[in-house]
């Protein structure tokens, strides 16, 4: 049991911040709670959701090449690791690798990911951290000595602003050392039609994530949102190169949590997450203007999705 959690409370502070801005916004962190982390596996297993597939697929294709480019005995820290089935696939492409360090918002996730890789690969360390990778990532203490790879799957870095996105990175990139590399899977523009279906599924669970998001503001922080009054919707927006999910209300409602108000009135939306789609050139410069080099790009066949194998541009530190 939990109480509820008082006014003061920072994550209460940064969701009443955004859903009182105009148009109301809320983090896509808040999708990731135990159900919405399960709700997103089942997405992943849609068949409009192509960009797990694409990228397993990648990952199987070009085995060979990203394990050579990341060398024997590498040091893996994977951002957002989910239930570690991306990880299974990598590792299981790669010769020895040596350690993986499986950082996760969720700690339902985190659990499955060390569980799935233990029993895959048995001889592997695995050193998991639970927090807001948002914040930034330093390589913990007492890792094992070899090359380092950071790796950040599944087009998450869509959910970034591109501004935000180069920020976040070279944040990231500071902290590196120049022999370091980072393996980035980025969704790529393509037919609207097939964004709009992978985001629009026929059996509705795309939706069911998206709402999730105030059932999770609910029973985290005690809110109480009418989730019958919110629906899903969500659209390739080409201005942007974005797709955007909303909750749009079907009718007033006014919400308390921490003990504020705030009304959103019908026909007005919660914007909940945008997912950028990026041309590999388009990408190519977002990490070069964060202090990174692409040093290799693995691709599907269809040219759908990219795997960005990036090195620190060696002007920033040499230790
Ligand atoms: C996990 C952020 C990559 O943007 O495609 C899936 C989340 N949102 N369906 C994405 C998501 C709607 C997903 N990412």
């Amino acid at each position: 049991m939990s109480s509820a959690p008082s006014a003061r409370d920072p994550r209460i502070t940064e969701v009443l911040r955004g859903l009182n801005s105009r148009p109301h916004a809320l983090n896509p962190k808040w999708f990731y709670d135990a159900w919405g982390s399960h709700l997103f596996e089942e997405i992943t297993r849609q068949p409009e959701y192509y960009l797990t597939d694409c990228e397993l697929n990648i990952l199987r294709m070009h085995a060979e090449a990203i394990s050579k480019w990341m060398g024997p005995g590498v040091v893996l820290a994977e951002l957002g690791a989910g239930n570690g089935e991306k990880a299974t696939r990598l590792i299981s492409a790669l010769k020895s690798p040596r350690c993986y360090v499986p950082i996760d918002i969720s700690s339902q996730s985190l659990q499955s990911a060390v569980d799935s890789i233990r029993q895959f690969k048995p001889g592997i360390e695995v050193n998991p951290l639970c927090l807001d990778f948002g914040e930034g990532f330093l390589w913990p203490d007492g890792l094992p000595v070899g090359p380092r790879c950071l790796v950040f799957m599944g087009s998450t870095i869509g959910n970034m602003e591109p501004a935000d996105a180069v920020l976040w990175l070279s944040g990231l990139g500071a902290h590196l050392n120049r022999t370091d590399k980072m393996l980035i899977g980025v969704d790529l523009k393509k037919d609207e039609k097939i964004l709009n279906a992978a985001y629009n599924d026929a059996q509705h669970v795309t939706a069911a994530f998206n709402l999730n998001a105030l059932a999770h503001l609910n029973r985290a922080l005690g809110a109480n949102f009418n989730l019958a009054l919110f629906h899903h919707e969500s659209f390739y927006n080409p201005t942007y190169g974005r797709v955007q999910m909303h909750l749009v209300a079907m009718a007033d409602d006014i919400i308390r949590m921490g003990g504020q108000e705030l009304s959103i009135l019908a026909n007005e939306s919660i914007h909940t997450e945008n997912s950028y789609k990026y041309d590999i050139k388009d990408f190519q410069t977002l990490t070069e203007a964060a202090g990174f080099r692409v040093d290799a790009v693995w691709v599907d066949s269809r040219h759908w999705f990219g795997l960005f194998g990036l090195v620190t541009s060696g002007d920033s530190r040499d230790d």
